[in-house]
């Protein structure tokens, strides 16, 4: 048995945000019934194709463990259809932009009347106010929630980060919600909304950031690299380059090989307990008492030269040896791994982090497990569905149509390719 084993999702989503919560969802045991319009089906799936006329990974990677049921909803036919889903399931999520789902005619208060059990939930860019009726994708989320104005070198230009915050983020939110409505429901028997904003998903995820922003009202934000450097502040939060965002100063140093390999970095932590270790292992053993490093406050102006020097003790090992030698000591550290590296990585193919899934049209493939492990609701992650490929049987299993109907259906148009064949 599955933690949401017998809960049933009617997946209106596409591209990351809103299919992101629904894998989780499906890996959690809930019956995730992806909607997805005939002949085409969610735009991802051809997205950054790289094996011709296989779903892309973009798609494959975002939709394990669903079921695919394909209907035109602006038909009368296909409209049933899901108004029949939306009697049957316990969930709608949907990420559509802001006012699609109300232009099919389902609104919060239809939805409700129709089924008062059922728990809405969508991801929107932005939420009530001047932005809402925007689009928005990963990159814009990333902007308007405050990341992109922190990230990067203070003279650069605002930079993304490569972590899909704001769609994953937004999904992940999301799935938290959900989850809370359902919880919710089991007393109070009735379904909420459940409305997560990209802008405020990615805000939450940016909070020291909000912090700081704050704190550079009462003066400079010692931890950053320009206070030692004796640059002065402006009236909003820099961006920190490699700064640790936490009260222990970080930067990311070179190690050995990095003339060639651009991933031969490994982040240090200064962190105040182990500072004496870290003098003896660079060969400093006098800045364990010198007024100038054996605080942590009396460190902060002097940071480049701190970690300039310990870059020296770097730069003679591999990011590996220098990880052995300073975990040895209880000293924390990150070598920067290479998606390659994660990839052949054997102990996190070994717990679970990377699964490798067998598809029909691309043959096997890797991609990431369920980050959350429940002791008592194991994953197993299986491959995505193709287009429609469920489409009879949940007409049939879970919306009871007969053999006739299903006839009828078929023959409208409205669920794209025949009945049991489904389109590759
Ligand atoms: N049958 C018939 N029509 C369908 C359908 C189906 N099965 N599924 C969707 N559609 C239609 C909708 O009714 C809508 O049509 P309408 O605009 O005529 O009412 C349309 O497809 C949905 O389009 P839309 O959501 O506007 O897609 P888009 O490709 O133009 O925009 C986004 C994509 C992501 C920008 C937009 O959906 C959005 O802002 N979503 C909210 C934020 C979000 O999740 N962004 C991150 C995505 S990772």
């Amino acid at each position: 048995m599955q933690a949401l084993e017998g809960i049933k999702i009617l997946d209106f989503t596409h591209v990351q945000s809103g299919p992101s919560c629904t894998q989780l969802l499906a890996w959690f045991g809930a019956d995730v019934i992806k909607v997805e319009r005939p002949g085409a089906g969610d735009a991802t799936r051809d997205q950054l194709q790289d094996v011709p006329g296989a779903d892309s990974l973009y798609f494959t990677m975002l939709n394990h463990n669903k079921r695919s049921i394909t209907l035109d909803t602006k038909t009368p036919e296909g409209l049933a259809v899901l108004w029949r889903l939306v009697a049957e399931c316990d969930v709608l999520v949907e990420n559509f932009a802001p006012g699609a789902l109300a232009r099919m005619g389902l609104t919060w208060e239809t939805i409700h009347a129709a089924n008062p059990r059922m728990i809405l939930a969508s991801v929107k860019g932005f939420g009530p106010g001047d932005y809402e009726h925007c689009k928005v994708y990963e990159n814009v989320a990333q902007c308007v929630g405050g990341a992109a104005s922190t990230t990067g070198f203070r003279t650069g230009t605002p930079m993304v980060t490569g972590a899909q915050i704001g769609d994953s983020g937004t999904g992940l939110h999301l799935a938290l919600g959900i989850v809370t409505a359902l919880y919710q429901r089991t007393h109070s028997g009735l379904g909420q909304r459940v409305d997560c904003a990209m802008q405020d998903a990615v805000l939450n995820l940016c909070r020291v950031k909000l912090r700081d922003q704050q704190r550079l009202e009462r003066g400079p934000l010692k931890e950053y690299s320009q206070f030692g450097e004796g640059i002065p502040f402006g009236d909003a939060v820099p961006r920190a380059g490699n700064d640790s965002g936490g009260g222990q100063p970080g930067r990311i140093l070179k190690c050995k090989g990095w003339e060639t390999d651009p991933n031969a970095y490994l982040y240090f932590i200064t962190q105040g307990p182990v500072w004496e270790k870290i003098c003896d292992l660079i060969g400093e053993p006098d800045w364990k008492t010198h007024p100038d490093y054996a605080t942590p406050k009396a460190r902060l102006p002097h940071l480049n030269e701190i970690f300039t020097r310990i870059e020296a003790w770097t730069m003679a090992r591999t990011k590996f040896e220098a990880m052995e030698a300073l975990n040895a000591l209880h000293i924390p550290c990150g070598p920067i791994l290479s998606m390659k590296e994660i990839a052949e990585d054997e102990g996190l193919r070994a717990s679970g982090a990377i699964v490798e899934v067998e598809h029909p049209a691309r043959g096997r493939y890797l991609t990431v497990g369920n980050p959350i492990k429940l002791s008592a609701s194991p994953t197993a992650v299986t491959r995505s569905p193709l287009l429609g490929e469920h489409t009879d049987e949940i007409l049939r299993d879970v919306l009871g149509y007969s053999p006739a109907e299903c006839e009828a259906l078929a023959r409208s148009g409205a669920i794209g390719a025949p009945l049991g064949v489904a389109a590759e």
